[in-house]
């Protein structure tokens, strides 16, 4: 089967190696940073882990603590049942259970689709392909989209469906939540100037995409990556991951991959992305982040994404209290103009914030 880009669908299971199609060469200096083991006790490796349960201020301050110094969190403790993670999950795991044939149906549509089954169009720009299958999209069309795997929408298909409104339910509330925690943070809850009404317009007005990560198990894990490192661009993302590790995140100075731990039960990864950067006005970290595969197991992740309506301008917001004097180091940018510039500097290490960074 051929994927609508154009570009052939790999046989994953059928692979004893890794072709040269699919051998990972580094772009820049981060691609070939060490790798760490996340640290066991708190301190500089150990990815921060922000229990909801915890009591309000104690939880915001260190959610606000992770995302300044991480851009990345574990959460725990965030009231999502078990069993709507593990649907989810599952559900997934069936859909790229599927023969080759029924994937394809869904396939992404010609001119780049952004959904849909298969790569990516941004991932198709790099010069080595993915080791991982994926499906992009908008969580509300969900049975529109996969109607076209399962045309005689039997019960396989309302299982999937409903397992995956489900897990958008959820975490658009916790979504929800999290905004709220981070506002209270950058104080900016309830504030006259800015913040109730700037955040229930931000709350009331998110949209959300869902993405499937396959990463099926690789004969030669070092010769190969599941996703190379980027940034994500909207407002954050909560990701769903096997109890496999697979994703890492770039920490600095010296530079290194920290492998975020994935035997936590029922825990999600919080990942800021760009636009809340620019929003919390350079606070939050945007970390960049990447998914490596291994040779024993199939990994699933399931990213879910959320951020701004494509017609608002994000700008950074300043709290009353901000210190005087402060200003805003962005300029205000809407998600499709954002995008555009990440374009431009595809393949390059530059981030697309310097392109909207105040001079
Ligand atoms: C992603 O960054 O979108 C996916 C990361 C993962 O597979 O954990
Ligand atoms: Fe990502």
């Amino acid at each position: 089967p051929v994927d609508n880009n154009g570009a052939a669908y790999f046989d994953f299971r059928a692979a004893d190696r890794v072709p040269e199609s699919h051998a990972w060469t580094a772009l820049n200096e981060e691609d070939s940073a060490p790798v760490v083991a996340a640290a066991a006790a708190p301190g500089d490796d150990a990815v921060p882990v922000v229990d909801m349960r915890d009591g309000d201020t104690s939880a915001v301050a260190v959610a606000a603590r992770a995302a300044e110094e991480w851009g990345a969190f574990l959460l725990v403790g965030h009231g999502v049942p078990d069993d709507v993670l593990a649907r989810a999950e599952e559900q997934a795991a069936r859909l790229f259970a599927l023969p080759a044939a029924a994937k394809a149906r869904a396939a992404r549509r010609p001119g780049g689709s952004s959904t849909g089954y298969g790569v990516p169009p941004y991932l198709l720009r790099y010069p080595k392909r993915m080791w991982a299958e994926g499906y992009t999209f908008p969580p509300a069309a969900v049975r529109d989209e996969f109607h076209r795997v399962w045309p005689d929408a039997g019960d396989d298909y309302h299982r999937f469906c409903a397992a995956m409104e489900e897990y958008d339910a959820a975490m658009r509330a916790l979504g929800e939540r999290l905004l709220a925690m981070f506002f209270k943070a950058l104080g900016l809850a309830g504030d006259e100037v800015t913040g109730g009404e700037t955040e229930r317009k931000i709350r009331d007005t998110l949209t959300s995409t869902l993405h499937l990560n396959m990463y099926p198990k690789c004969p030669d894990p070092d010769r190969a990556i599941g996703l190379a490192a980027h940034t994500d661009s909207g407002f954050f993302t909560f990701i769903l991951q096997s109890p496999v590790p697979g994703l890492q995140l770039l920490r600095r100075r010296p530079d290194r991959w920290v492998t975020v731990p994935a035997g936590t039960p029922r825990a999600l990864i919080v990942v800021v992305g760009d636009l809340f950067h620019v929003l919390t006005n350079g606070r939050f970290h945007s970390v960049l982040h990447r998914a490596v595969v291994n040779w024993g197991s199939d990994r699933i992740s399931m990213p879910y994404f959320l951020g701004p309506p494509a017609d608002m301008k994000v700008a950074p917001l300043m709290a009353s209290g901000s210190p005087p004097g402060s200003k805003a180091v962005y300029q205000a940018v809407t998600w499709p103009e954002y995008m555009v510039m990440r374009e431009k500097l595809f393949g390059t290490n530059v981030s697309a914030l310097t392109m909207i960074r105040v001079a």
